[in-house]
């Protein structure tokens, strides 16, 4: 079941982000969370991370997964969504390695890097809480439409629309990521999916009147049974 609530602006869905999570790591000291990186989710994480500092929120014990990474560039890089993760939620809140399941952007071998990842995220209880964003193309963490989805962690080639995100403004040759598949993110127990940016108005109608299609992964989030999404009205 997907529960929608649209919001007048970008600060009030903030708002939801932040409340989710509070939410969240309250009811489950131990909780797991996979986190997209992006504009979306931005401000909602800056706003739990300051929630979380204020109110000496113990966050000691939970789990951060990052979504999905770009391909190639060094993890320093400041296009990566590990560059972004460390900056808006790792570092501030001083999570642990061993509380960090995160792909390497350079790895050597990728399906290697696939399979370690799998294994972490095997090893964990479940996953309590998936944060999305929606891409213009309708894409969920990296999965691009194509023929098909791949429910496992993959390797992915960019859609050209993809290769346009604003994250990767300042770098070359990116042409594939590495992303959490559907078997994981549908298997979370709430999956927060956030709308936001003009740009995503015809993926989101898409979203909405169409069944599930690998033409717009963001369609499969229709099997879940547990999705709320939260709009921005200013996207039409
Ligand atoms: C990033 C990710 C992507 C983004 C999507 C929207 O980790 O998983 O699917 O959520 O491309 O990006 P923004 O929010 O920057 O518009």
């Amino acid at each position: 079941m997907v529960s929608k609530s649209y919001y007048d602006d970008l600060d009030a869905l903030s708002d939801r982000i932040c409340e989710v999570l509070i939410e969240t790591v309250k009811k489950n000291r131990r909780a797991a969370i996979c986190f997209a990186t992006g504009s979306s989710p931005l401000l909602g994480y800056r706003k739990f991370v300051k929630e979380v500092i204020d109110n000496n929120i113990d966050v000691s014990g939970i789990t951060i997964i990052k979504l999905d990474e770009w391909c190639g560039l060094d993890m320093t890089n400041t296009a990566t969504c590990e560059h972004f993760l460390q900056q808006e939620i790792i570092k501030p809140l001083a999570i642990r390695k061993i509380k960090y399941i995160s792909f390497n952007s350079k790895a050597v071998d990728f399906e290697e890097e696939c399979e370690k990842i799998k294994s972490k995220i095997e090893a964990l209880p479940c996953i309590d809480l998936t944060i999305l964003g929606i891409g213009k193309n309708g894409h969920i963490g990296l999965n691009e439409p194509g023929e098909f989805v791949v429910p496992e962690i993959h390797v992915t080639d960019l859609d050209a629309k993809t290769k346009t995100h604003s994250m990767l403004y300042n770098t070359s040759n990116v042409s594939k990521g590495i992303t959490i598949g559907f078997k994981d993110i549908l298997s979370s127990k709430k999956i927060l999916f956030i709308v936001t940016g003009p740009e995503k108005r015809i993926a989101y109608e898409q979203f909405l009147s169409l069944n599930v299609t690998t033409q717009n992964p963001s369609t499969f989030l229709k099997l879940h049974n547990n999705v709320e999404c939260i709009v921005d009205n200013n996207i039409s």
